[in-house]
C-alpha cells in the first residue's frame, strides 16, 4: 500500500510532556519483591535494589513512576511500610490474595525512585480510607521538619507533586467501590484538604476503569463536576489483547485509545462548559499496556496466601511490541490534553521488564519501542495529516493502514510510524521542505519479524530488538520509507 504524510512545523499540537513516559509499580505478583527488590540476588545494593533491573529501567527512559497501586492501594495502610523494617507487620492483601510483608515502605521506593532518576506519582488509598489518612501520607512525604509525621520520615521532604485521588474506584471489583456521587465527593473534599496543606499540588481523580464500563462518561462527568475546582486531571485505564486470534482489530487499539482520549477530553470540556468554566482538566492515563487479561480471567482464584506470587507475567511477541509502539503514537498525538501517562506495569507483571529470582534480568519485546520512543521523542508534537488507505476490522471499523506522528525541534524531526497490514509493506513518502533544519538521515529503526510471535526469553533475551531501517532514503526535500507489514519504526533527521 503507499501512504503519505503531510508534516507542517508550524502544527504543534503540544510540547512533547516527559511525563507521557511514565510507568507503575504496584505491589503486586513480583513486580516489587522479586522484580525491583531482592537483597539476596548478586546484583543487589546494600539497599537491596537490583541493580540489574535498576539499569534497564534508565535504559528504557522511564520518566515517572505511579505507586504503590493499583487495586492494592485500595487495602493498604502506608504507616506500616515506615520504621524499622523487623517491627512491620505481614498484612493480607485482598487485591491480588497474597501476603504483604511492608519490607518495602514510602522511604525504601523513594530511594529506589531516587536511584532511577524518576519522577514518582503516589496513589492514595480512597479505597478503606479516607480525608484524614490522605493528608498524613502527604505530612509524611512533603511536609518540612517540625511535625510529627515529618520527624518519623526524617531527613528532606521528598516533594511528591502528582498525587492520585484512589484507584479504579468505579469498578466493583475495588475494594471500597463507590457510586460517582460518593466518589466524586470524597475526591473533592481530600484535595481540597490536600490544597490546604500544599496548594501546589497536582492532583488526578479517578475516570474510568475502561471505556467499556457501564459508567463510562457519566461517571467522569459526575466526578468532575463535584471536584471541578480542586482536580488537575482526570485517570484513563486502558489494556488490550488480540480476542479470539482478530489480530486486525488487535493492531489498531490506537484506533480505540484515540476515541477513549477524546471521548474524556469532550466529556471534561462540557462540564466546564455547563460550570462556565475556562479551566481545562488534562488526562492521566495511568494505566495502558497490552494485557493477555482473558487468559487470566478463568484463573481459579488463590487460595494460598503467599508472599510474591507469580501473577500474570505475560510474555511479550513481536506484534504486542507494534501495539505498544502503536498506543505510544496516541499519546503523543493527544499530548495537548494527555500529559501523563503510566505504561501498567514496570517489572514482571505485564511488563517491559523481566526478572528472575537469582537470575538475570531482561528487556522484553515492548521494552525497545517504549525505550526508542521515550529517547527520540523531543521538543514539540506536530499534527500530521495522513493519507492511508484502510483495512476493515471487526472492533473498530475501517481504519488506516498506516499511523503515524513526528516530533520537532529546531534541527531534528523524528516520525514515528506503524504499518497494520498483516500481508502488504507500506510505502510511506513525506516531504521535510517545510523545515528549515534537517536535512539527514540519523537514525532510523524497524521492530518487526518474520515470524510475529517471536519473544524474548531469559534464554535468548535479545531474540527480538530494533534492527536499523534500510528501506529509508532522502531525496532532496522527500524521505521515503518502506514499512513491512506488522512493523513500527521511529526515523530521526537531523
Ligand atoms: O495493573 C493491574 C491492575 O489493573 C491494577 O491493579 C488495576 O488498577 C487495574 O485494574
Amino acid at each position: 500500500v503507499r501512504a503519505s504524510l503531510h508534516l507542517d512545523p508550524a502544527r504543534v499540537v503540544a510540547p512533547v510532556s516527559r511525563r507521557t513516559f511514565g510507568s507503575f509499580v504496584e505491589h503486586m505478583g513480583r513486580c516489587v519483591y522479586g522484580g525491583l527488590y531482592e537483597p539476596s540476588h548478586p546484583s543487589a545494593g546494600t539497599d537491596g535494589f537490583r541493580e540489574d533491573v535498576l539499569s534497564l529501567v534508565r535504559e528504557m527512559g522511564v520518566s515517572l513512576v505511579r505507586y504503590p497501586g493499583g487495586n492494592f492501594v485500595s487495602g493498604y495502610r502506608w504507616e506500616d511500610g515506615i520504621g524499622p523494617v523487623e517491627s512491620r507487620p505481614v498484612r493480607r492483601d485482598l487485591a491480588w490474595h497474597s501476603l504483604e510483608t511492608n519490607e518495602v515502605g514510602i522511604g525504601e521506593f523513594m530511594r529506589w525512585a531516587d536511584k532511577a532518576g524518576v519522577e514518582v506519582m503516589y496513589a492514595l488509598n480512597l479505597g478503606t480510607r479516607g480525608v484524614q489518612e490522605a493528608l498524613d501520607v502527604h505530612e509524611y512525604l512533603n511536609q518540612p521538619e517540625g511535625t510529627h509525621l515529618a520527624g518519623l520520615r526524617g531527613g528532606k521532604p521528598y516533594g511528591v507533586k502528582l498525587f492520585c485521588l484512589g484507584n479504579e474506584m468505579d469498578g466493583p471489583w475495588q475494594i471500597g467501590h463507590k457510586t460517582a456521587h460518593e466518589y466524586g465527593r470524597l475526591a473533592a473534599e481530600t484535595a481540597r484538604a490536600l490544597r490546604a496543606a500544599e496548594p501546589g499540588l497536582e492532583l488526578v481523580a479517578c475516570g474510568s476503569s475502561g471505556s467499556t464500563m457501564p459508567t463510562f462518561g457519566a461517571w467522569e462527568s459526575e466526578v468532575l463536576s463535584l471536584a471541578w475546582d480542586s482536580v488537575d486531571y482526570i485517570s484513563a485505564h486502558a489494556y488490550y489483547e488480540p480476542l479470539d486470534g482478530d489480530l486486525a482489530s488487535f493492531l489498531a487499539s490506537a484506533v480505540d485509545m484515540d476515541h477513549f482520549v477524546t471521548s474524556v477530553t469532550a466529556t471534561a470540556d462540557s462540564v466546564a462548559a455547563r460550570l462556565k468554566s475556562k479551566k481545562r482538566i488534562n488526562i492521566s492515563f495511568d494505566e495502558w499496556n497490552v494485557w493477555y487479561l482473558s487468559r487470566h480471567q478463568n484463573a481459579p482464584t488463590p487460595t494460598a496466601w503467599e508472599i510474591a506470587p507469580r501473577v500474570i507475567e505475560d510474555t511479550y511477541n513481536v506484534t504486542d511490541a507494534v501495539v505498544v509502539g502503536s498506543l505510544l503514537i496516541s499519546l503523543l498525538r493527544h499530548s495537548d490534553r494527555v500529559t501523563a501517562a503510566c505504561q501498567a506495569q514496570l517489572v514482571n507483571v505485564i511488563a517491559p521488564i523481566r526478572a528472575e529470582s537469582s537470575g538475570p534480568a531482561w528487556r522484553q519485546t515492548t521494552f525497545h519501542p517504549f525505550a526508542l520512543t521515550s529517547r527520540l521523542a523531543t521538543g514539540e508534537v506536530l499534527d500530521v495529516k495522513i493519507t492511508s488507505p484502510t483495512y476493515a476490522t471487526t472492533r473498530y471499523g475501517d481504519v488506516p493502514v498506516l499511523d503515524a506522528v513526528a516530533t520537532h525541534e529546531p534541527g531534528s524531526l523524528t516520525v514515528f510510524a506503524v504499518n497494520r497490514s498483516q500481508d502488504e509493506p507500506a510505502e510511506v513518502t513525506f516531504s521535510v521542505g517545510a523545515f528549515a533544519g534537517p536535512a539527514g538521515l540519523a537514525e532510523a529503526w524497524l521492530l518487526t519479524d518474520t515470524d510475529l510471535t517471536a519473544t524474548n526469553t531469559q534464554d535468548n533475551p535479545d531474540r527480538v530488538v530494533p534492527q536499523p531501517l534500510e528501506a529509508v532514503s532522502v531525496d532532496g526535500d522527500t524521505v521515503r520509507v518502506t514499512l513491512p507489514p506488522v512493523s513500527w519504526a521511529a526515523i530521526r533527521l537531523t
